[in-house]
C-alpha cells in the first residue's frame, strides 16, 4: 500500500508491484503483521517535521517470514521470522552511527507490503515467545521505551518510574520497568485506563486531565522524594510537571510532545534536582536485540489494543487519532498468529 501524490489517509492506495530481488546480503519477507506508531501518522498526514518523496510504502513496523535471500545473507536462513528495525545503519554504539536518511517508513519504504526486501543488517529475529502481531509491535515504541530505561537509564531494581498516558511507548516502558524491579506510577487522561495500568503492575495512576499540576501527587505517592525516570511524551506542560516530580539526578526522556510544542520551563528545576535531560531516538540494533531477550526471559507479552486487517490500514490510522486505545494497534496480513 502507497501514500500517493499528496499526504493524506484519503491518499493510501493499494498498488499492485513485482515482488522485490533480494540483493547480495538482503533478505525477502513475506509481511505477516504491521503496527501502528504515532509517527506514521504525522507522516501519512504530512505534520512530520521532516517531509519524504511519494509515493511512499508507510509503516516503520512489522514481521515476517524469510521468504527469499540474495548472496552472503549470514544471519538469517530461509523460514525464519524477523522484525525490521527503525535505524537502518544503526547496529550499535553512539546514535552518532544513526543516518537519517535511512529510517524505515520513510524516507526507506516501510512494511505495510505483503513482501519487503531488508539488509540483513536492518533485521532481528522475533522472539520466540510471541505471536506475529505481538512481536510486530517491537520495532519503534518497545525499542524506544527500552532504549530510554535500560540502555541509557540503567534502570535498578527499587527505582521510580513515571510514564504518562497509555500508549505504545508508555505500556512498553510500565512492563519494561516492572521486569527490572522498579515501581511505576502511571498518567492518563482516563481513570478506566489507569485501573488497567494498574492491572498490569503500576502501584498508582493519575488523571492528568483532572489534576494538570499532577508533580505535587507524584511527591506524595513517593513519600516526597520524586522519581528516578520519567517517560515524557506529552510536550512543555508535562515537561514542567516532570522537572518537579523528579527526584535528585532523576532522568527525563524526552520522547514526545504530544500536547504540542510551545511553553516554558523554569531551567532552576533543572538545576535544583540536577536532572538529566535527554532526547530519545527510538535505539539501535543492539538494544533491539538485548530488549528481545528480556522479552523472552520474562516472558513478556506486548499490550496489544485493536488488530485491523491491513488493507483497512486507514481505519487503524483513523482510530488511532481518535486516542481511545490503550497499547498497540496492529495490521494482520494473511497466515498470521493473533
Ligand atoms: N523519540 C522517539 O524515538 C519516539 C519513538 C516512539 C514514539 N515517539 C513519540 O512518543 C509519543 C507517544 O508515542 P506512542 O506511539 O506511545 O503514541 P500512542 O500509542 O498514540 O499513545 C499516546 C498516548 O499518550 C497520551 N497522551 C496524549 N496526549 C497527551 C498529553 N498531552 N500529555 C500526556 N499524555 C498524553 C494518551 O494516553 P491516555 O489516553 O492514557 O491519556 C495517548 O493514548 C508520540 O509523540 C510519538 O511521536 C517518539
Amino acid at each position: 500500500m502507497t501514500l500517493q501524490n499528496n499526504p493524506s489517509v484519503d491518499n493510501l492506495r493499494i498498488v499492485e508491484l513485482p515482488i522485490p530481488e533480494p540483493r547480495r546480503q538482503e533478505i525477502l519477507i513475506r509481511v505477516r503483521a504491521t503496527a501502528l506508531n504515532y509517527r506514521d501518522i504525522e507522516i501519512i498526514n504530512g505534520t512530520y517535521h521532516t517531509a519524504f518523496n511519494l509515493p511512499l510504502v508507510p509503516l516503520s513496523d512489522g514481521v515476517g517470514e524469510v521468504v527469499a535471500m540474495g548472496e552472503d545473507v549470514t544471519r538469517f536462513k530461509i523460514g525464519d521470522r524477523v522484525c525490521s528495525t527503525f535505524w537502518q545503519r544503526w547496529i550499535g554504539g553512539s546514535f552518532r552511527m544513526a543516518e537519517p536518511t535511512y529510517q524505515r517508513g520513510g524516507p526507506i519504504d516501510g512494511l505495510l507490503a505483503e513482501y519487503a526486501v531488508l539488509d540483513e543488517q536492518a533485521a532481528v529475529l522475533a522472539p520466540r515467545n510471541l505471536t506475529d502481531v505481538e512481536a510486530a509491535a517491537l520495532p519503534c515504541a518497545a525499542v524506544t521505551a527500552w532504549h530510554a530505561l535500560v540502555t541509557e537509564g540503567k534502570i535498578k531494581a527499587g527505582e521510580t518510574v513515571l510514564v504518562q498516558g497509555t500508549g505504545g511507548v508508555s505500556l512498553f516502558a510500565l512492563q519494561f520497568a516492572l521486569a527490572s524491579g522498579a515501581k511505576v506510577i502511571v498518567t492518563s487522561s482516563s481513570d478506566e485506563k489507569l485501573e488497567r495500568a494498574k492491572a498490569l503492575g503500576a502501584f498508582a495512576g493519575i488523571n492528568y486531565r483532572q489534576d494538570p499540576e499532577w508533580a505535587e501527587a507524584v511527591l506524595e505517592l513517593t513519600e516526597g522524594r520524586g522519581v528516578d525516570h520519567v517517560i515524557e511524551v506529552g510536550g512543555p506542560q508535562s515537561f514542567a510537571q516532570s522537572l518537579k516530580a523528579c527526584t535528585r539526578r532523576g532522568q527525563i526522556n524526552v520522547i514526545g510532545y504530544l500536547g504540542g510544542k510551545e511553553g516554558t520551563i523554569n531551567p532552576l528545576d533543572i538545576f535544583a534536582r540536577q536532572v538529566d535531560v535527554r532526547g530519545i531516538p527510538v535505539g539501535s540494533r543492539e538494544s533491539f536485540e538485548t530488549m528481545n531477550r528480556a522479552i523472552e526471559a520474562h516472558d513478556l507479552k506486548p499490550v496489544i489494543d485493536r488488530i485491523f486487517p491491513w488493507d483497512d490500514a486507514a481505519e487503524a490510522i483513523r482510530y488511532l487519532e481518535r486516542g481511545s486505545h490503550f497499547g498497540k494497534i496492529a495490521l494482520l496480513h494473511s497466515e498470521a498468529s493473533r
